[in-house]
């Protein structure tokens, strides 16, 4: 730990001091954690300095299956963490992974669905839904043996009886069949027919479980690309926006450069990045630097 906590000296210059020279809030009755810092380390060793119930939303992506080059090979105890991240999360609270499979001799490596079984079986995590993350790919790209893979899981967990913050408004899309009459039947269990009354198509539909989002290369943002893996900012912040309010706070045990810190200060909540390279920790302090929208841009 007293190593991690050098390391954590080294990234921050005196402007983030400033930055989060408030940072030390009392948030449980009997500990604190550092609010709105990136900080150097293990996840697993972060974690367990940290007290019950303080979080109220986890956004991540862990390394999986080793198909990113990060320079050093993480490992990630999924199972461990798992139990950690439930530990830290207030009651009502989410954990959401960003999360896909490698393929290896023809064969997908199943890491995502043994991550949402474990949680679920050994972790007390309930899941919530497995939506899909359709991503834009490499035009024309064609690989002879096997499928291309356009899409990640976004496995989201919730603790206690249900989740204690939902918004979709900003997630809703326009209804194809906006303002028209709709009537008919609708099919019962019993194979039987229903006719329904007949009502106006609203002019927003609820969003689906299929996410599609242009991946970070299309962002135009080279500081962040210095990363190898990062996930769209938009899907941070739409995750962001659905699972919690303004004031609460939001972790990343895995930063990488920062997307979920910065898209969660940009909508008036408290952050927690954790990251276990400093190189890393450097491109998510820029970033904080860069990105921050002054208080009045804001947006809630
Ligand atoms: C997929 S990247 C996250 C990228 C991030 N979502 C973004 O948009 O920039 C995963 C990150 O986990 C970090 N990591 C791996 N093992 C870790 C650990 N045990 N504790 C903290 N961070 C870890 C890696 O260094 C890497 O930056």
């Amino acid at each position: 730990m007293r190593k991690v906590k050098e390391q954590a000296e080294v990234v921050y210059s005196t402007k983030e001091r400033k930055l989060s020279s408030a940072a030390h809030e009392n948030i449980g009755n009997t500990a604190k954690v550092n609010l709105n810092q990136i900080v150097n380390g293990d996840c697993l060793d972060m974690l367990s300095t940290f007290p019950d119930n303080v979080i109220d939303l986890t956004v991540f992506s862990p390394p999986y299956d080793g198909i990113r080059d990060y320079k050093k090979n993480w490992t990630f105890d999924f199972g461990t963490l798992g139990k950690h991240l439930y530990r830290v999360t207030k009651d009502g609270g989410a954990a959401i992974v960003v999360i896909g499979d490698g393929t290896k001799n023809f064969a997908k490596s199943l890491t995502s669905f043994r991550l949402a079984v474990n949680w679920v079986d050994e972790g007390g995590w309930k899941l919530f839904e497995n939506v899909i993350y359709k991503r834009d790919g490499n035009p024309g790209a064609w690989w002879n043996q096997r499928f291309r893979v356009d899409h990640e899981y976004v496995l989201m967990f919730f603790k206690g009886s249900r989740p204690k913050t939902f918004h979709k408004q900003h997630l809703m899309i326009p209804s194809k069949h906006a303002g028209k009459i709709y009537s008919g039947t609708d099919r019962l269990t019993n194979g039987g027919f229903k006719s329904i009354e007949p009502k106006a198509v609203n002019p927003l539909k609820c969003r689906g479980t299929v996410w599609q989002y242009s991946t970070s290369n299309t962002e135009g943002n080279k500081l962040k690309l210095q990363h190898p893996a990062t996930f769209p900012d938009k899907l941070a912040e739409d995750l962001i926006l659905c699972f919690s309010k303004p004031d609460d706070i939001v972790l990343d045990p895995m930063c990488g450069s920062g997307t979920t810190c910065v898209m969660a200060h940009n909508n008036h909540r408290k952050y927690i990045g954790i990251e276990i390279s400093s190189e890393y920790c450097e491109i998510a302090q820029k970033r904080i630097k860069n990105e921050f929208l002054p208080e009045q841009k804001k947006m809630f």
